[in-house]
């Protein structure tokens, strides 16, 4: 009879799903978080084990009636856990992909995924005190970190801001209350705009502001990670700001294309990229490049306030991308000829862009370009 594997046995011999790589993921369950947030998990089609930051997300491809559509998705669970990668997913009424997954997506499908990727991650900034700004969805990687806090047993001392409209959508409530009743150095802060449902709502109520923030014990000596809208994590900005604590220990994630990137996706979406960053100078003013595509031979227009992405997608020109804040690096592409800014947010590294990789996202041209597209 053949003796089981211990996990350490098994473990070390899986291969790796690391940074940087790509392959099958297969749905094996959903489940309901609130009224309008689902958790999806994965497993890898083939046996491997993930190795991530808590904090990184995954750029998933997924199959819509329409065509593949990609986008990124924070991996909520912890790194300490590594058979399987979870995703909370909020609906976004309007949007392409997630009321798909809430409606469409079932245990069994098989989707391929990119990743991990990203750098905000508390393991990336040690250090001896936290505060976690959640701010709806924007929970998720603030969960993976703290999911692996407590399964390593480490409990840094961290305060834990949870915000949403109500408590009914407080995403991950009990779960959280449960990991502060284990972990001595948690502290964590329940905040809604309307304790509507619920009239004896024992947490706090109205928004993040300096005068909630003034409360935290040790303010300026916390590293600070902040997630969720863009006026929640402007409303934080603004409340350090205003409390004198200064930003350099202040980290955020934005998952909404409303915020500075010109987050922008496929059918609705598709006229907010293709007005990307308008330019309030008269058009005569502004220099106008072409952008040559070597392999399918297509050329067109890119205003120099453009990025080489909203120019093709105004000209009809789809081109591959996913998080369209140089986060992800979907839209890496090669450049032939001509000179491209070299801005992004992790997408890419120093040395390919020494090879002539730049990101098309959030990148603008400088002069004519050809690229190996
Ligand atoms: C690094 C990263 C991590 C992320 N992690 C998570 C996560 O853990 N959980 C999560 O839920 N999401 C996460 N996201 C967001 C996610 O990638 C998707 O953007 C989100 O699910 C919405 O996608 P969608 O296709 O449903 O909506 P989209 O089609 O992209 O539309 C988004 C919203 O914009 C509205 N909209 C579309 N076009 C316009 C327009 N022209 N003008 C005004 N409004 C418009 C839509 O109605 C919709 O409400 C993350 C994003 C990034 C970049
Ligand atoms: S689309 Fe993510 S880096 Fe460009």
């Amino acid at each position: 009879m053949l003796t089981p594997l211990t996990a350490r046995e098994e473990s070390e011999s899986l291969p790796l799903w690391g940074e940087g790589e790509s392959g099958e993921l297969v749905c094996r369950a959903v489940w309901d978080e609130t009224a309008d947030v689902k958790t999806f998990l994965f497993t890898p089609a083939t046996p491997r084990l993930f190795r991530f930051h808590a904090g990184q997300f995954m750029t998933f491809h997924w199959p819509l009636p329409g065509g593949v559509v990609s986008r990124c998705y924070t991996i909520a669970t912890p790194p300490t856990r590594p058979y399987a990668i979870g995703i909370t997913v909020k609906r976004k009424p309007g949007g392409v992909v997630s009321p798909w997954l809430h409606e469409a997506l079932r245990p069994g499908m098989r989707i391929t995924a990119e990743g991990p990727s990203g750098i905000f991650s508390a393991e990336l900034h040690g250090a001896e005190k936290y505060l976690f700004l959640a701010g709806g969805s924007g929970i998720t990687p603030l969960a993976s970190m703290l999911r692996a806090f407590a399964d390593r047993g480490e409990s840094p001392d961290l305060v834990f801001l949870n915000a949403a409209r109500s408590p009914a959508d407080l995403i991950f409530r009990d779960e959280l209350a449960l990991i502060a009743r284990r972990l001595a150095g948690l502290r964590l802060l329940h905040l809604v705009e309307s304790r509507a449902g619920e009239p004896e709502w024992p947490g706090l109520t109205g928004r993040l502001s300096p005068e909630l923030l003034a409360l935290i014990p040790d303010l300026a000596e916390r590293e600070i990670f902040c997630c969720g809208p863009a006026p929640f994590m402007a409303a934080a900005r603004a409340a350090l700001e205003t409390l004198g604590v200064g930003l350099s220990r202040y980290h955020e994630e934005s998952f909404d294309f409303e915020t500075d990137g010109g987050r922008a996706t496929e059918g609705a979406a598709e006229e907010a990229l293709t007005a990307e960053a308008p330019s309030t100078a008269p058009q005569a003013e502004v220099p106008l490049f072409t952008i040559t595509l070597a392999k399918s031979g297509r050329s067109f227009p890119c205003r120099a306030d453009q990025t080489v992405l909203a120019a093709a997608r105004a000209a009809g020109i789809r081109l591959p991308h996913a998080c369209t804040q140089g986060l992800c690096g979907s839209c890496k592409s090669r450049i032939l000829s001509g000179e491209i800014e070299r801005n992004h947010k992790g997408g890419i590294r120093e040395r390919e862009m020494a090879q002539g990789l730049a990101l098309l996202c959030c990148n603008r041209p400088l002069s004519d370009l050809v690229i190996d597209r």
